[in-house]
C-alpha cells in the first residue's frame, strides 16, 4: 500500500506509521510526505527515514484552489494508493478532493461527529463529556464531515486539563491510525455509496 502523508507540524502520527512499517505491523510504504509548512518537524522525520519530503507555501499561490492543485500535483507524482492527512491543518478544496474521494483519509482528535474543527479537547472539556477520543474518516469537502472508518475512545477524568486529555487521546491515535491503515493494506476497507464497508471476516 503506497501512502502519501500530509502533515503540518510535529508528525507524531507520521512517526507512528514509519515505526509500524519498520516493525512489520503495517504492510505499507510511505512514498512521500508533504507539508504546508517548511519548518514542520514531520518533514525532518521523513528525510531522516530517507523519504521524499516537500513543503509548498500557501503564500506562493493566488488562491486555496491553486495551492491545492499544486499540492496534489506533487502528491500524484509519487502515485499513492492512499493519502493520509496526519496533523494536516488546512481545509482541502472540494475540487482537489472530488477525484480522490475514498482515497484520502484524516485522523481527527474527537469522536466524530462530535467536536469538529480545532481545539477538540477544549471543546470536550467545555461540553463536560465523560468520553472523548479520535476518529479516522474519509475526507470530503465538509471539514471533518466524511464517513467515519474507525474510532478509539478514552475516558475524560476528573481534573483533566486540555494537555492531559490531548496526551491521552494522542496515545490512542497512533495505534488507531496504524490499525486502520493496515485494514486498507489488507483491502478490507471500501467506501461505497451507502458508506464505509469494513470486511473483518477476511482471513
Ligand atoms: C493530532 O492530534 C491529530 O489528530 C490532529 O493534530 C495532531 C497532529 O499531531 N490533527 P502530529 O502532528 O501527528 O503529532
Amino acid at each position: 500500500l503506497r501512502l502519501a502523508v500530509l502533515a503540518s507540524g510535529r508528525g507524531s502520527n507520521l512517526q507512528a506509521i514509519l515505526d509500524a512499517i519498520d516493525t512489520g505491523a503495517l504492510h505499507a510504504r510511505v512514498v512521500g510526505v508533504f507539508s504546508d509548512r517548511a519548518q514542520a518537524q514531520a518533514l525532518q522525520r521523513a528525510r531522516d527515514a530517507g523519504i521524499p519530503a516537500q513543503a509548498l507555501s500557501p503564500g506562493c499561490f493566488a488562491s486555496r484552489p491553486a495551492f491545492d492543485a499544486a499540492l496534489f500535483a506533487a502528491v500524484d507524482a509519487v502515485a499513492p494508493d492512499l493519502v493520509v492527512c496526519a496533523g494536516y491543518m488546512r481545509l482541502i478544496d472540494a475540487d482537489a478532493i472530488a477525484p480522490r474521494t475514498g482515497r484520502i483519509v484524516n485522523i481527527h482528535p474527537s469522536l466524530l461527529p462530535a467536536f469538529k474543527g480545532l481545539h477538540t479537547h477544549r471543546q470536550a472539556l467545555a461540553a463536560g463529556v465523560a468520553e472523548h477520543g479520535a476518529s479516522v474518516h474519509f475526507v470530503t469537502a465538509e471539514l471533518d464531515g466524511g464517513p467515519v472508518i474507525a474510532q478509539a475512545r478514552v475516558p475524560v477524568l476528573a481534573g483533566d486539563d486540555e494537555t492531559a486529555l490531548a496526551e491521552r487521546v494522542l496515545a490512542r491515535e497512533h495505534p488507531l491510525l496504524v490499525a486502520t491503515l493496515q485494514l486498507f493494506a489488507q483491502r478490507r476497507i471500501m467506501l461505497r455509496e451507502d458508506g464505509v464497508h469494513a470486511d473483518h471476516e477476511q482471513a
